[in-house]
């Protein structure tokens, strides 16, 4: 068994401009075996802004991975005692480490091994021999496409912190956000709801009223009622929210339930006055979810509702015309089947499921 060995090289471009405050330079993992291969990668990307992480067993890949924001992993398909593709699997199952690009590198040519290469998650498969120039190439398209994959997820990180904020600025609403998504999940799965809208209800519930921190306090928070021209400026929320998230891509599907979570089945609602089925589903969805959370949940101007007076109230407001009378009936059916405790632990496995 050949020593683990992990060897660390930064490499700079001299050419590249300086910079007053220079980003981190991306990282490379390689799971090579061979020495002289190692070289050849080290050579070929002598001059480019990196930092290379040598290691010769998934064992000690794993560990760098553990320690280390890595960019890009490259691996030897060849590498013997360790399966690559079981490797490569594992990266792509992992929550953690399933967006890192791979590149698999191999002197075994031919289309059996590329396929096998490509179905076990590899996002690229270069056969040897290998020409630098191809390399270099290669691995600039991965890096950038991961650097796109990160801008977007900080992008999606500081606007679910965003939606924290707004949460905890109202001490009443204190875990909304969390019930709101699992219940709404509840209602989504119940529904048969494909995986991406099941995602876009579950971020739903932490952005639906992300247009609040653009709400003055003084109407936000007013102990009395709001008065009409309060009462405008409280809906714009609505369009607020939309406008915040609307330029992060992966919140597409989000944008019709934070615009619309306030539609009325009747077509009373805001913004828009749509009706019935021109409600999209997912705002829908979210609105009866919203209803019966905060029907239950204790404020400072009501107690906590039970959740037969809870639907009692539900009920009335779909023949009143507000709600869509089928998805009360499905949330009653899901609510009535799941405890609290039943709610928090289909959370976490929705949230896993989901996100992983
Ligand atoms: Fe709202």
């Amino acid at each position: 068994m050949p020593r683990t060995q992990t060897l660390e090289t930064i490499h700079r471009n001299p050419e590249a401009p300086s910079q007053a405050f220079p980003e981190r330079a991306p990282v490379i993992l390689v799971l090579e075996q061979s020495g002289s291969n190692r070289n050849f990668l080290r050579g070929a990307l002598r001059n480019e802004r990196c930092r290379i992480v040598s290691a010769t067993t998934a064992a000690r890949a794993r560990e760098v991975l553990g320690r280390e924001t890595v960019d890009l992993v490259i691996l030897d398909l060849t590498l013997p005692g360790s399966n690559c593709l079981d490797f490569c699997r594992e990266l792509k199952s992992d929550r953690c480490t399933r967006l890192i690009p791979v590149l698999i590198l191999t002197s075994a040519e031919g289309a059996k091994n590329e396929i096998a290469g490509i179905s076990s998650g590899a996002d690229e498969f270069l056969v040897r021999p290998l020409s630098p120039a191809v390399v270099r190439a290669r691995i600039h398209a991965l890096l950038r496409h991961k650097a796109a994959i990160d801008s977007l997820e900080e992008a999606e990180s500081i606007l679910f912190a965003l939606a924290r904020a707004v949460e905890q600025r109202d001490k009443a609403i204190g875990g909304h956000c969390e019930r709101l998504a699992a219940i709404s999940l509840m209602v989504g799965t119940e529904l048969g709801l494909p995986r991406p809208q099941l995602l876009a209800l579950y971020r739903g519930g932490f952005l639906h009223d992300i247009g609040k921190i653009a709400i003055p306090d003084a109407i936000l928070f007013k102990p009395g009622p709001l008065d009409d021209a309060e009462w405008a400026v409280m809906r714009t929320h609505t369009i607020k929210g939309e406008e915040i998230c609307r330029h992060t891509r992966t919140l597409e599907a989000v944008l019709p339930i934070i615009r619309s979570h306030h539609e009325r089945w009747d077509g009373s609602g805001y913004p828009d006055g749509l009706r019935g089925e021109q409600i999209p589903l997912l705002a829908r969805i979210l609105q009866v979810a919203d209803v019966y959370d905060a029907l239950t949940s204790t404020r400072p101007y009501k107690r906590a509702f039970s959740p037969k007076e809870a639907f009692a109230v539900l009920e009335a407001e779909a023949r009143r015309g507000w709600r869509d009378r089928r998805l009360v009936a499905v949330l009653r059916k899901v609510m009535e089947a799941a405890g609290a405790d039943a709610m928090t632990r289909s959370l976490e496995n929705m949230r896993r499921a989901l996100l992983t």
